[in-house]
């Protein structure tokens, strides 16, 4: 089969395709033809230095998630045929992952794709969502986001941004969206942004502007370099989710909790390691029923485009899911 095979980390347009074989199925993993798999950061992060670590099982083929056909389900629950996601949990780090024509995947990180959203969405649509919507659906519900709620997403142009409108417009939410960048604007109001801010790292004033008590929810895409300042953005019993880095910082340096963390604000934060059934089939019930139409960067099909992939993530430019749908 082919498949990208990272043996170092390297740039964007080292990342070659190789022939491998395809791998042999064994108890409790299935074997999944890959139909398409979208582009995240963390791969970008693996490609470009993690994979230097020791943690990481080098050579690896990297993909933290896909939909696939299951060719030979093993001695799992699943059936042959049927359209699965395979999602984290290691995949694409401490075994091989998605940039592959096949992939052989631990059975509690397969979930079968809730049959009636066939009708509703497009495979490209269904290829798009999984790590993307699925962590704009748990920061989503770890916020406890209601209708009448305000919410500010802070790096709102990211894929996970643009999903994170898109529920929270679904759930009846107020949406402050931010970018840095004054030509996204247009876009991010057309993506039911009601408002825009410019971030410059201090959005407070801004903030308050158009909600002088403070938003009742902050989703940080940006993350540590600007989370102190998001929380001086919430009103009294306000919650803020930590779920990116975009920013490049991992960490706050120092943290004080009882200084950074306003008197009455709370802080949460989200991570997709943990997907389980339940949440797919809800999330994906979520975005039919809604009539959710996943925002898609760019659409690849050749596996040899991998590194125009992780050069348009990079650039900042795609404003949606990067994804590839394998041909046939
Ligand atoms: N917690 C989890 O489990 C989890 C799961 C998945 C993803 N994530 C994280 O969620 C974030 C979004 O991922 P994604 O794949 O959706 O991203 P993406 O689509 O690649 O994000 C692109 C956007 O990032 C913004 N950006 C880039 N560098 C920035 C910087 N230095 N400061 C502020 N904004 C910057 C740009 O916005 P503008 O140019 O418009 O400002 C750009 O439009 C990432 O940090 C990712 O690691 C976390």
């Amino acid at each position: 089969m082919k498949a990208v095979v990272l043996e170092k980390t390297c740039k964007a347009n080292e990342l070659k395709v190789s022939e491998v074989p395809i791998p042999e199925v064994k108890p409790d993993w299935l074997l999944v033809k890959v139909l398409g798999f979208g582009i995240n950061r963390s791969e970008i992060v693996l490609r470009d230095h993690e994979a230097d670590e020791d943690y990481i099982n080098l050579p690896v083929i990297p993909g933290i998630e896909c939909v696939g056909e299951i060719i030979d389900p093993s001695n799992t629950h699943f059936e042959k045929g049927d359209i699965v996601v395979g999602l984290m949990g290691g995949m694409g780090r401490s075994f091989d992952g998605s940039y592959a024509e096949y992939a052989l995947l631990p059975q509690k990180n397969v979930f079968k794709i809730p049959e009636c959203v066939f009708g509703y969405l497009l495979i490209e649509e269904i290829i798009s969502i999984p790590e993307t919507y699925f962590t704009a659906f748990g920061s989503i519900k770890s916020l406890k986001l209601k209708k009448d709620d305000t919410i500010l997403i802070r790096g709102a142009t990211s894929a996970a941004g643009l999903s994170a409108m898109q529920l929270a417009d679904a759930i009846g939410a107020t949406i402050i969206a931010t970018t840095r960048n004054e030509n996204k604007v247009g876009n991010l109001l057309l993506n039911r942004a009601d408002y825009v801010i410019i971030d410059d790292g201090n959005i407070e004033d801004n903030v308050r502007e158009i909600c002088p008590e403070g938003v009742d929810k902050v989703l940080e895409f940006v993350g540590p370099k600007t989370l102190e300042d998001s929380m001086k953005c919430l009103k009294k019993g306000g919650i803020c989710c930590n779920t990116g880095i975009l920013g490049g910082e991992e960490y706050i340096v120092e943290f004080d909790p009882i200084k950074s963390i306003p008197n009455d604000r709370y802080l949460t934060s989200f991570f997709s390691n943990y997907p389980t059934q339940e949440l797919i089939d809800e999330l994906y019930i979520f975005v039919a029923e809604n009539d959710i139409n996943p925002k898609i960067g760019r659409v690849f099909t050749d596996l040899e485009d991998i590194g125009e992939a992780h050069e348009l993530m990079e650039s900042n430019k795609a404003y949606g899911k990067i994804i590839f749908r394998l041909e046939k």
